[in-house]
C-alpha cells in the first residue's frame, strides 16, 4: 500500500553517514533517525525465506500480519535456516545499540538478506513497517542500515464516531494506515450528544435510543430538533458497536501494536444519556441539560457501571473520561449538587467537577487503570494520577507536567484535523479554521522551556478528528490523509531530521499509494495554499502610520492581531481568524478608525478585506463609510455602501473600498455591524 520517495538528498545528507555512493531516494514516513546506504540492492522475491525469532504469541501475530501484507504473497516462512538462501529475519535481542526506546529497531539490508532486530515485538513491527514502505517503492531494497526509534512514546489519532458513526471495517482500514505510519494509539470518541456508540449491557437505552436520531447529518440534527429516536424506527440514523465488535476491533488493533483508548464523556457532552436516563440530570427532565448531576449517587452508579463494562472490553491502561466543556450551570441551583458541595467542603462548581473526576479516578485506579481527560480536568484541582490531554493550546498540558503529571499534546491550532486543510472555497464544508499540512508538520510538542526532568512527562502527540462536518467515510479519510502523516512524523522523528519540503516529497508518493489502496486522500499536488498576501508583507501608503480608534470602537481583547498597528502593519490575515492576524470587533460601534498619513498624499484606493463564517458568529459589515480630511477636523465622505448580510454555510472574504483620485492626510474607515451581531473581522486597511 505505499511507496515513498524520500528525496534524501542535500538537506538530509547527514542521514547517510558512511555513504559511499549517491544514495537512492528512500520513501519512509516518519523519517527514521539514521539511515546509512551502501551500493547495491537486494531483490525481495520468493527466494527470500522468512524467519521470526520471538515468543510464540508475538510470533503468530507477526507471522499472520506479514501474511496479510504484500510481502505475504512473496515470501514463505521457514523454520530451518538454509545456508544458501537469503532470509528476512525478525529477531528479538536483549539490547540494541543506539536505541533507548522499546519501540526502536535496527533494519539491515545487504546481499545476504534483511534483518530486523528489536528488544520488543513492537520494535520488530515498526522495522517491518519501514521495510514495507521500502518494498512499496521498489522490490529492489537498497543495501541499507537503519537505526530508528520514536521521539515520543505516545503517538495518537482520535476519531469521533459520535457526531457521525463509522463502522468496524472503516475503523480497521484506518488502523492499517495508522500502523503503517507507526501511530500506536487510537482514541475513539465513543459518546457525545450526537449519539452513544457502544453497547452497554446494563444500560440498554443507550443503544436502544440514545444512539439514533432522525437526521443523517450532524448539521441537520443540530439545526433541527436535537432529539433521539428508537432503534429501528423509520429513517433512524446512527449506530453503535456491539461488545463483540469492540472485542474484534481491540484485537485487530492489538495485532498492529495499537492500543485503543475508549472515551466516555463526563460530566458533560452527555445530552444523549440524559435524554434516556433523565434521572441522572439535575432537573430530571429530558433534553434540558448536558451535564450529569454530581449530587446524585445514581450518577456514580451509572458511570461506574458503564466503565466496568468498558474496562472489560478495552485492555488499555488509559480510560479517557472526557471532562471538557461542562456548563456547570444546573449545579449552581440543584439542591443535590449544593448539598454535595456543602458536605464535601467544595468552594465552587469547578471543585464539584473535580470531585467527580477524583472519584472516577479512584474507581479506575482500583481496577488497575489510569484516568485520561481533556485539559478542563485541571479546573478545580487535578486528580492525583491523571494524565491531561491538552487541546485548548498547550498551557494546560504544561501546567500538568509542572505538577508532575503526564500530558499528551493535541492543541487545536496544530492537531485538529477537522479544520480546512486548504483555501476554504476549494474545500468541502469544514468546521472552520485553516490547518494546512505544513502547519501540522511544523508543530513541536516539546517546548525549550521544559526542564530535562520534565521532558519524560510529555508523553506524546495526537491528531483529533471531530466529525460534526464529516458525514461520510470518504470525507473522514480526506481530512485524515495526508495530515496524519505529519502527526506521525511529529511524534516519531527527531526535529533535526525534519524538513518540510522533503516530507512533502515523500508524502506525495505515499499519497498515490494510499489512493491505489482505496483511501480517499486530499490532493496535495493541487494545494492552493494560504490566502494571497498572508505569507508576505504588503507595501502600501499606510504601513507603519498611526491608527486612532474613534470613541466607542475598540478591537476585542482575544483578537487584537497585534494591537493598534495591526490594520497598517502590512500583514494580511490567512484563511482563518484563528491565525490571530485578523482584528476582531465585537462592540456595537463596529469599526471606526482614523489613519494619519502624516502629510497630504495623493490617494487612489482605500480598501479593507472582511471575512464571514457564520457558525462562530463572524459576519460581513452591513455598511461601509470612507471619508478623508486634510486637517483631521473636516471630513469629506468619499464612499458609502450598504451590504445585505446573508447567513450561509461558507467561509467568505470580501473587499470593501473606494477607488478614485483625491488628496488627504487623514483617512476614516467605518464598518457597521449587521443585525446578526457577532464579530467584524478585518486584516488591513490598504491605502494606495
Ligand atoms: C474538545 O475539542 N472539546 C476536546
Amino acid at each position: 500500500m505505499n511507496r515513498l520517495s524520500i528525496l534524501v538528498a542535500s538537506v538530509l545528507g547527514s542521514l547517510f553517514v558512511g555513504c559511499t555512493h549517491k544514495p537512492q531516494e528512500l520513501s519512509i514516513v516518519p523519517i527514521p533517525n539514521h539511515i546509512e546506504q551502501a551500493r547495491g540492492s537486494l531483490l525481495l522475491d520468493s527466494t527470500v525465506r522468512l524467519q521470526i525469532h520471538c515468543p510464540e504469541q508475538d510470533h503468530d501475530i507477526l507471522s499472520n500480519y506479514i501474511a496479510a501484507t504484500p510481502l505475504g504473497d512473496v515470501i514463505g516462512e521457514t523454520s530451518t535456516p538454509d545456508e544458501k538462501a537469503k532470509h528476512l529475519t525478525l529477531k528479538l535481542v536483549d539490547e540494541l545499540a543506539e536505541v533507548e526506546s522499546s519501540e526502536g529497531y535496527h533494519l539491515t539490508v545487504d546481499r545476504k538478506g534483511i534483518t530486523i532486530t528489536a528488544t520488543t515485538s513492537n520494535g520488530l513491527f515498526y522495522g517491518l513497517q519501514t521495510l514495507l514502505q521500502l518494498y512499496a517503492d521498489s522490490k529492489h531494497i537498497p543495501h541499507t542500515t537503519i537505526i530508528d526509534e520514536p521521539r515520543f512514546a505516545y503517538r495518537g489519532m482520535m476519531i469521533d464516531v459520535s457526531r457521525h458513526f463509522f463502522d468496524v471495517d472503516f475503523i480497521k482500514k484506518q488502523i492499517d494506515a495508522m500502523a503503517y505510519f507507526k501511530i500506536n494509539h487510537l482514541h475513539l470518541h465513543l459518546t457525545d450528544a450526537a449519539g452513544w456508540r457502544i453497547e452497554i449491557k446494563r444500560y440498554p437505552r443507550l443503544t436502544g435510543k440514545a444512539a439514533w436520531r432522525g437526521q443523517a447529518t450532524w448539521k441537520e440534527w443540530w439545526n433541527g430538533d436535537r432529539q433521539y429516536v428508537e432503534e429501528g424506527s423509520e429513517g433512524a440514523y446512527g449506530g453503535y458497536y456491539t461488545q463483540d465488535e469492540i472485542r474484534e476491533l481491540v484485537a485487530y488493533a492489538q495485532e498492529r501494536f495499537i492500543t485503543i483508548i475508549p472515551e466516555i464523556e463526563m460530566p458533560s457532552h452527555s445530552e444523549e444519556v440524559l435524554a434516556v436516563y433523565p434521572e441522572l440530570s439535575c432537573s430530571h427532565i429530558p433534553y434540558k441539560e448536558s451535564d450529569f448531576c454530581v449530587g446524585n449517587e445514581q450518577t456514580f452508579e451509572f458511570l461506574e457501571g458503564v466503565l466496568t463494562e468498558v474496562m472489560e472490553l478495552f485492555p488499555s491502561e488509559y480510560i479517557h473520561i472526557g471532562g471538557d466543556e461542562a456548563s456547570k450551570q444546573s449545579w449552581k441551583t440543584c439542591a443535590r449538587c449544593q448539598a454535595r458541595m456543602q458536605s464535601e467542603g467544595l468552594a465552587d462548581v469547578d471543585e464539584l467537577q473535580s470531585y467527580l473526576i477524583h472519584r472516577i479516578e479512584t474507581f479506575l485506579n482500583a481496577h488497575g487503570r489510569q484516568l485520561l481527560g481533556w485539559d478542563e480536568i485541571l479546573d478545580g484541582g487535578l486528580a492525583p494520577r491523571a494524565t491531561v490531554m491538552s487541546w485548548r493550546g498547550t498551557e494546560g498540558g504544561l501546567r500538568a507536567i509542572t505538577a508532575g503529571h503526564r500530558a499528551i499534546m493535541t492543541p487545536g491550532e496544530y492537531c485538529y484535523l477537522d479544520a480546512y486543510q486548504d483555501a476554504p472555497h476549494t474545500q468541502p464544508e469544514a468546521i472552520g479554521g485553516y490547518l494546512p499540512l505544513n502547519k501540522v508538520y511544523g508543530y513541536d510538542p516539546l517546548p525549550d522551556t521544559l526542564a530535562t526532568a520534565q521532558r519524560e512527562l510529555l508523553y506524546g502527540v495526537q491528531g483529533n478528528l471531530f466529525a460534526e462536518y464529516i458525514p461520510t467515510e470518504q470525507h473522514m479519510e480526506y481530512m485524515m490523509y495526508p495530515r496524519l502523516l505529519a502527526i506521525a512524523e511529529v511524534g516519531w522523528s527527531r526535529p533535526e531530521n525534519k524538513d518540510y519540503d522533503h516530507f512533502r516529497n515523500r508524502t506525495m508518493k505515499i499519497l498515490s499509494d494510499l489512493q491505489q489502496a482505496d483511501y480517499n486522500t486530499f490532493d496535495l499536488s493541487h494545494e492552493v495554499g494560504n490566502r494571497p498576501g498572508a505569507d508576505r508583507p504588503l507595501e502600501h501608503l499606510a504601513v507603519g502610520k498611526k491608527v486612532e480608534y474613534v470613541d466607542g470602537s475598540a478591537y476585542f481583547g482575544g483578537y487584537t492581531a497585534g494591537g493598534d498597528s495591526a490594520l497598517v502593519d502590512g500583514v494580511r490575515g490567512g484563511w482563518t481568524y484563528g491565525d490571530r492576524r485578523w482584528q476582531g470587533f465585537l462592540g456595537r460601534k463596529g469599526v471606526d478608525v482614523v489613519i494619519d498619513l502624516e502629510r497630504t498624499t495623493y490617494l487612489h484606493s482605500i480598501n479593507a478585506d472582511f471575512m464571514q463564517i457564520c457558525g462562530p458568529g463572524v459576519f460581513m459589515p452591513a455598511e461601509i463609510i470612507i471619508s478623508t480630511s486634510t486637517d483631521g477636523n473636516d471630513y469629506t465622505e468619499l464612499y458609502r455602501t450598504e451590504n445585505e448580510v446573508i447567513r450561509d454555510d461558507s467561509v467568505s472574504f470580501r473587499t470593501f473600498g473606494w477607488e478614485g483620485e483625491t488628496q488627504a492626510r487623514y483617512i476614516r474607515y467605518q464598518a457597521v455591524r449587521s443585525h446578526h451581531g457577532g464579530f467584524l473581522f478585518l486584516d488591513e486597511v490598504v491605502v494606495r
